[in-house]
């Protein structure tokens, strides 16, 4: 499974890349807003600090208009992936973009029916968002274990990718990871809070204090 971060700011970026467990980052106008910075900037930067896909996502709601948001923000570095979100507008986006060789992460998906129509649109990514359904009392892991399931109905002719978005909590990434989806993006608290353990700590501690007790280095 992928890991992404899902952030704009560039200073958790560059700690969390330098673990090389980084594949990739998501960015949204809502992350973008909370970091302060000018979006065009920043996702130049990010580009810049991780190898794997960056999400920048189209604010405009047209076809026409996201067309020409997504190709601007294509042209910021190769690793762009151009996001849209799930609209009819979107869709065309996606395909006209995809056809283009511009990769494509269509956001803000909420049921399988629009994760189908994103991947005939020739979508790299579909986005279903766990959380927010989750919010709302329905079933967030349901949908992804409803896309794994058609998108493997057709292996020869889906290529779209399940990027799991609204992750909160660990359980979120184990339960997306044994459904078989693709990537996980998540906030940079979250990826960080994964590695601990209780008896991971311990464990140290104690074999730490025996080791102590040999008075021996290894050197
Ligand atoms: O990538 C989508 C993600 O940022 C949304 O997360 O927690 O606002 O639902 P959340």
């Amino acid at each position: 499974m992928k890991f992404f971060v899902d952030t704009a700011e560039v200073a958790e970026i560059a700690d969390l890349a330098s673990s090389g467990l980084v594949d990739g980052v998501t960015t949204n106008p809502s992350l973008v807003a909370k970091s302060g910075r000018r979006f065009l900037e920043v996702v130049e930067e990010i580009c810049r600090l991780v190898d794997g896909p960056v999400s920048a996502e189209v604010t405009a709601t047209d076809v026409d208009g996201m067309l020409r948001e997504g190709r601007r923000l294509a042209r910021i570095a190769p690793n762009v992936c151009v996001k849209v979100p799930l609209t009819w507008d979107g869709l065309k986006a996606c395909r006209a973009l995809s056809s283009e060789g511009t990769p494509v992460n269509v956001t803000l998906c909420f049921s399988p029916a629009q994760a189908l129509l994103a991947a005939k649109a020739g979508a790299t990514f579909v986005s279903p968002f766990v959380g927010r359904l989750d919010d709302v009392g329905a079933d967030g892991l349901g949908l992804i274990r409803d896309i794994v399931e058609i998108y493997r109905a057709y292996p020869r002719t889906i290529r779209t990718e399940v990027l799991v978005a609204s992750v909160r909590t660990p359980p979120h990434v184990v339960a997306a990871a044994k459904l078989g989806a693709d990537v996980a993006t998540m906030p940079p608290a979250l990826l960080r809070q994964l590695v601990h353990h209780p008896l991971t700590d311990k464990g140290l501690a104690a074999f730490l204090k025996d080791w102590e007790r040999t008075g021996q280095a290894i050197a």
